[in-house]
């Protein structure tokens, strides 16, 4: 946030540095290379008996690329290097399961992507039975998969369904023909309704839809027509992203038409838009860009920010399997190879496959805990930090102060050790988040985030 004081949200909007997603403290930009494979190993057999455990399986493939996508894939024309990935990705689970405390319990499971569903109806089987071999997963665990629903197919929907599928997200960004040419993602409102209708038949309970606003072409009234067409679906979640052009480190972002993209004003405006209508159909917000039906765990549970962005998920301990996944254990995080041909040497190598991470220091966890606080309740408890963390909070209270003292009022309100952010600040979080940020204040000059609303 700029130091100067700003006057209104959409000044702030315009003027604000690129700052980070934030789905983990310190961000992956910042992970080095002292942690190895060997590092890695040590912190899973460290993990005390009985630990809560939430397994993540990254399936890097698609069928073709959307020029706007910031995942780690890529698209294969054959499915052979798809079943030669899924190998890779069974032997490292039975490495790292072996270093697990044999009574470790999996609460969460979710595969992401790229998209999950390009695996056969047999490998999406054969894949939840190799992870109930190695892990001992609690019968009432979650499992979620993150689907593409262009030619999601029955067959598919019924091995997720054997698998135990309880949620299911999937990508729309905007049914307007403008904007899906602009963005090389061409989805009819038809194959998306069949999608969430399969899932829904097969027992799936919570349906997320993922849209993204800030796209080429897209308006607010545009963006307005994809919710009423999503609204028609009666997802149980919605999820709005901010769209992150990086187009200097993603090639593919390349082929975005810039000149067509909205101004900073014109996402807070798109985002604002979406929020509105989503209120009055009856979500409840959650975060800066998550929604739900009042009835959904994300609405009654306490929300918490990893990977894939928020969650309900508690568990200390998230496990990433598969190439760029990311691991968080009690002493740090830790990271996966990013390409694949890299990851499967070193897992045919008989090891881990980690490159990257970061050890925890005490100041890590004290800003990591303000962070999400900041992200998931909109708001800061010094009282809360201080329970946890002791005197070490006493630096991030006086960070609020300054923020307090600082930002306008239509932005910010004190609360008796703190503060709230409003209901028009919502979109600009992470610009308050990013005032906890060491490692963002000590470099500015690495920003390369997406823009901050
Ligand atoms: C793994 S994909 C979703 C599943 C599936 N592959 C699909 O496309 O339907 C994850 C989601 O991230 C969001 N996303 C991808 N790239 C993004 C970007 N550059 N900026 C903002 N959101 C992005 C999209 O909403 C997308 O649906
Ligand atoms: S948005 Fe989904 S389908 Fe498109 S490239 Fe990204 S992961 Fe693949």
């Amino acid at each position: 946030m700029p130091e100067a004081e700003p006057t209104m949200p959409e000044t702030v909007a315009a003027a604000a540095p690129p700052v980070p997603r934030y789905t983990s403290y310190p961000t992956a930009n910042h992970f080095g290379t002292r942690v190895t494979p060997a590092v890695h190993a040590g912190w899973l057999a460290a993990l005390p008996a009985g630990s809560a455990l939430s397994l993540y399986v990254h399936v890097p493939f698609c069928r073709a690329l959307c020029f706007y996508c910031g995942c780690t894939t890529q698209a294969v024309r054959r499915h052979a290097p798809v079943a030669a990935y899924l190998d890779a990705v069974a032997a490292e689970a039975g490495r790292v399961a072996r270093l697990l405390p044999a009574d470790h319990e999996v609460r969460h499971v979710h595969l992401g992507g790229g998209s999950p569903d390009i695996l056969t109806p047999a490998e999406i089987r054969a894949l939840g039975a190799m992870l109930a071999e190695r892990f001992r997963i609690a019968p009432a665990a979650e499992i979620a998969a993150e689907i593409d629903p262009r030619g999601f197919g029955p067959e598919t929907a019924s091995a997720f369904a054997a698998i135990g599928l309880t949620r299911a997200s999937i990508g729309v960004q905007d049914f307007d023909p403008a904007v899906q040419q602009a963005i090389g993602r061409v989805q009819g409102m038809e194959e998306t309704a069949r999608a969430v209708g399969l899932l829904r038949g097969h027992g799936v309970r919570s349906v997320n839809i993922d849209l993204v606003y800030g796209l080429p072409h897209q308006t607010e009234a545009g963006v307005a027509r994809t919710l009423e067409a999503v609204l028609a679906l009666a997802p149980d979640r919605v999820a709005a992203f901010g769209y992150a052009h990086l187009p200097s480190r993603l090639a593919r972002q390349r082929l975005i038409p810039e000149a067509a993209l909205p101004d900073g004003a014109a996402r807070l405006a798109q985002a604002r838009r979406i929020a509105t209508i989503l209120a009055a159909s009856g979500y409840v917000a959650c975060g800066i860009d998550h929604f739900a039906l009042p009835s959904d765990a994300l609405a009654t549970r306490k929300l918490h920010r990893n990977f894939q962005g928020y969650t309900t998920d508690d568990t200390p301990v998230l496990i990433g399997l598969g190439a760029s996944a990311i691991s968080r254990l009690p002493q740090g995080y830790a990271q996966n190879a990013a390409l694949t041909r890299e990851y499967a040497d070193m897992i045919a190598a008989g090891g881990l496959a980690t490159v990257r991470g970061h050890a925890f220091g005490s100041d890590d966890l004290v800003r990591a805990a303000a962070i999400e606080q900041v992200m998931c309740d909109l708001a800061f408890s010094a009282d809360g930090l201080h329970a946890r963390f002791g005197r070490a909070a006493d630096a991030m209270a006086s960070i609020a102060r300054r923020i307090v003292a600082q930002a306008p009022a239509d932005l910010v309100v004190p609360t008796a050790d703190g503060f709230r952010l409003t209901a028009v600040a919502r979109p600009l979080a992470r610009l308050f988040a990013a005032r906890f940020d060491a490692y963002l204040l000590a470099d500015p000059a690495a920003r390369r985030h997406a823009p901050a609303v």
